[in-house]
């Protein structure tokens, strides 16, 4: 199956990001990824009134992809308002699916502005589970 492209994978980001629920931090956040099948998966943050309980766009989109039976992700785009990097919980939830994802991290209002990472640089001496 042909795999989306850089654009298209930032584009969906950016769209998905209107459906972030943040009524509390008010920073929407957009996640696009896609698998090895070619299959783009996208989620947004959902925050919570125990604040605690928020989960991360990029977390719901992983959620999302490994519930339909993917296991392994070849890039995610994040959509921010000031292209932010994926948080630390999040780089070692992503790192479980490959953990030398491509990452594009897109400013929502210089959306050609796209920031380029290897998972491998942004989480180095990544965590896992010997057999
Ligand atoms: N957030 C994400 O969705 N992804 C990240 O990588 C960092 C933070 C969300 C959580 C919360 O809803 C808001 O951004 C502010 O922290």
């Amino acid at each position: 199956m042909s795999q989306p492209s850089k654009d298209e994978l930032v584009q969906a980001a950016l769209e998905v990001r209107s459906n972030a629920y943040a009524p509390y931090s008010k920073f929407l956040v957009g996640a696009a990824l896609v698998t090895e099948y070619g299959t783009v998966f996208t989620g947004t943050n959902v925050e919570n009134a125990s604040y605690g309980l928020t989960i991360c766009a990029e977390r719901v989109a992983a959620c999302t992809a490994a519930a339909a039976g993917h296991r392994k992700i070849l890039a995610v785009a994040v959509a921010t308002s000031g292209g932010a990097s994926p948080c630390g919980a999040c780089r070692q939830f992503l790192a479980e699916f490959n953990g030398s994802m491509d990452i594009y991290m897109v400013d929502a209002d210089r959306p050609q502005q796209v920031k380029e990472m290897s998972l491998a640089d942004l989480l180095p001496e990544q965590f896992e589970l010997e057999d």
